[in-house]
């Protein structure tokens, strides 16, 4: 979707100044329609021969769909990332730890980057960066409310109230807090993942919730574990009915 990299590629000089300034981001993106009647033929020229033989393994349609799409947004981001001029895909392979969780190797350079991978609705994203980071995208929808006690506080909700325009529909609200603590969970390296609720809002910093102006959060890990860091950033905002959220370190007071 080169909508969403046209977003990104206008707004993060503004987002990189909630992140640690030694940050560096890529998204990468793709439209799952797009994906639906692919070939091996065609799956073969970017995934390697192991990936290929995990995609062919996959008998439902729709996983088969997300996770080729979540591979290819993912492999952008990193060669995005990597600056390779000539990008070798299937040479830049997506590996998962036994949890799920994924990760880049490459045989064309040394140091691969940290890569979170999300579907939702009609898109595969993929965020890669030089520092731990989390993304997450979510359709919002009324199931929110029924299970919002499993994951918002009554003080995380007065925050996210405060924190956006009066205007801003419960609903969006909601998902933007599920999406963005899916995203911290995806970005801090712990077994077993931190809980919805070990994840606690400690601040909201404003925003319209729009790519331009995102709402921007702090969370506490909530966990004491030499992985889990005090503080994490979070960047949501709506696009598209997506409600996005990117988690990464934030920029210390030393920056
Ligand atoms: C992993 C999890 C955070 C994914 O979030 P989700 O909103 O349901 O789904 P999304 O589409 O946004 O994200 C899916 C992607 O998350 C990534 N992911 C999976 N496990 C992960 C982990 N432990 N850490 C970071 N990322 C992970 C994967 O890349 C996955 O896509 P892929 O399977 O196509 O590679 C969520 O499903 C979860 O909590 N799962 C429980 C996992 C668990 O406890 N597993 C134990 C197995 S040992």
């Amino acid at each position: 979707m080169a909508f969403a990299q046209a977003i990104f590629e206008e707004c993060w000089p503004r987002w990189q100044q909630h992140f640690s300034q030694t940050a560096r981001l890529q998204l990468g993106t793709v439209e799952l329609a797009a994906l639906t009647d692919c070939t091996s033929d065609l799956a073969g020229h970017y995934l390697s021969a192991d990936e290929l033989s995990r995609w062919t393994g996959f008998s439902q349609k729709k996983r088969r769909t997300e996770w080729l799409g979540g591979r290819l947004a993912a492999k952008w981001a990193a060669a995005g990332l990597l600056g390779e001029a000539t990008v070798d895909w299937q040479g830049l392979v997506i590996r998962s730890e036994e949890d799920g969780r994924p990760y880049v190797t490459s045989v064309s350079q040394p140091v691969a980057p940290f890569i979170s991978i999300s579907h939702s609705g009609p898109l595969a994203a993929a965020l890669a960066a030089n520092l731990p980071c989390g993304l997450d995208i979510q359709q919002p929808g009324a199931k929110i409310h029924r299970v919002k006690e499993r994951f918002a506080s009554l003080k995380e909700e007065d925050i996210l109230k405060t924190s956006l325009p009066k205007s801003f529909p419960e609903t969006e609200r909601l998902t933007m807090l599920w999406a963005a603590k899916e995203a911290v969970r995806k970005m801090v390296q712990t077994r077993p993942l931190l809980g919805f609720m070990e994840i606690r809002l400690l601040a909201g910093h404003g925003g319209q919730g729009t790519p331009q102006k995102p709402l921007a959060l702090t969370f506490a890990s909530g966990r004491e574990s030499a992985a889990c860091p005090p503080n994490i950033a979070v960047l949501c905002f709506f696009a598209n009915n997506l409600a996005w959220a990117m988690a990464c370190p934030p920029m210390s007071t030393k920056e």
